[in-house]
Order: structure tokens, then C-alpha cells, then sequence
């Protein structure tokens, strides 16, 4: 499908932006969630809202639409994400972001914490996951935020 082909090409090119390698935290799959943070500092909702806007960083309106208000531009490959705190808890949204190909492996949705076994990655971006720990619960902050519009 040439609108999945072009979402994959926007996105790792945003994952030039992404920190320098590091080894990745491990972390505890627990049924459909990761209920524990990752890293050691708290997500902060401002900052988790910025990256999921962010075209170059988390590009994650390109598929999803619900999450923000005032972006234009905002796909529907995606489920919506309008209430999604409401709808998940936030060890629960953590494995989706992290890997949401544990749940279903057939999922466009890209693993943002994930730095192997992933195709067509520029070689400088290589074992980097596309999020840091810190990103990533500033995103899972954000999104368990959005209980109702
Ligand atoms: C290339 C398209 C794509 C991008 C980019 C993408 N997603 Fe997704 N996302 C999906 C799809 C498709 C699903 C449905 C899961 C499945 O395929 O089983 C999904 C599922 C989800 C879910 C679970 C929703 C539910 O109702 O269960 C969350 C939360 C989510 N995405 C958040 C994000 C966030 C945050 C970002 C950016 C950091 C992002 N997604 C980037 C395609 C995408």
C-alpha cells in the first residue's frame, strides 16, 4: 500500500533524530503491559506531548489522530487515540509503544523501543532504539493523560 510505504519512509527518516546508542534498558512483559517504568524519572506530559507531534521524533500523528487537538494533518492508519488513557492504563500503553508487535506481530506500528530485528534502518541509526527510556514515558505520560476528548 503506497500510503504505508510513505508513512515507513517519514518515519526512519525521524529516527535520525534519535540519541546515540545505548544498550536498552530490560524491561518485564506482565500479560498485555509493562508496568514498570522504564528508566529511573518520571514521565512528564508536556514533553510526551511534543514527541508525539514531532514529525522528526515520535511522527506518531502521521497514523494516529485523537491525540491532539490542534495538529493538522493527522492519519488514521492507526486506531484513534482520543480517550486512550481511559481505554488503557499506563503499563499497558508502554508495551505498545515499546513493542506493539508482541501483541500482534503483523502491526505497521514500529517498535519505539526495539533495536534489533528491524528492517531497513539507515546503518547509522542501527541498534539505536527509535525512543529513549525517557521519551518513551514522557509519551506514556502524555497519552495516559488523555482521559475524555
Ligand atoms: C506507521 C503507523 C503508526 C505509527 C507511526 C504509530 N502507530 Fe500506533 N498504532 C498503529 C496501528 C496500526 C495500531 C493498531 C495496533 C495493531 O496493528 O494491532 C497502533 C496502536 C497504537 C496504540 C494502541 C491503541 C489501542 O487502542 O489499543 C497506541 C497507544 C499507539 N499506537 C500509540 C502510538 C504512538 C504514541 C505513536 C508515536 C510514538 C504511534 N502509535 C505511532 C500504527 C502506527
Amino acid at each position: 500500500m503506497a500510503r504505508l510505504g510513505f508513512a515507513t519512509a517519514l518515519l526512519l527518516g525521524g529516527l535520525a533524530s534519535s540519541r546515540p546508542g545505548a544498550a536498552l534498558e530490560p524491561y518485564a512483559v506482565v500479560g498485555d503491559a509493562i508496568p514498570k517504568a522504564l528508566g529511573a524519572h518520571a514521565g512528564d506530559v508536556a514533553r510526551g506531548q511534543a514527541i508525539l507531534r514531532d514529525r522528526e521524533r515520535g511522527n506518531c500523528l502521521i497514523c494516529h489522530q485523537g491525540a491532539d487537538p490542534v495538529e493538522p494533518f493527522q492519519g488514521a492508519i492507526g486506531p484513534s487515540l482520543a480517550g486512550i488513557g481511559a481505554r488503557l492504563d499506563a503499563g499497558q500503553i508502554r508495551l505498545r509503544l515499546v513493542d506493539a508487535s508482541r501483541l500482534n506481530p503483523e502491526t505497521v506500528m514500529p517498535p519505539y523501543y526495539r533495536s534489533e530485528g528491524l528492517q531497513d534502518v539507515a546503518p547509522a541509526y542501527r541498534g539505536k532504539p527509535a525512543l529513549s527510556e525517557q521519551e518513551i514515558e514522557d509519551v506514556v505520560a502524555y497519552l495516559a493523560s488523555l482521559k475524555t476528548f
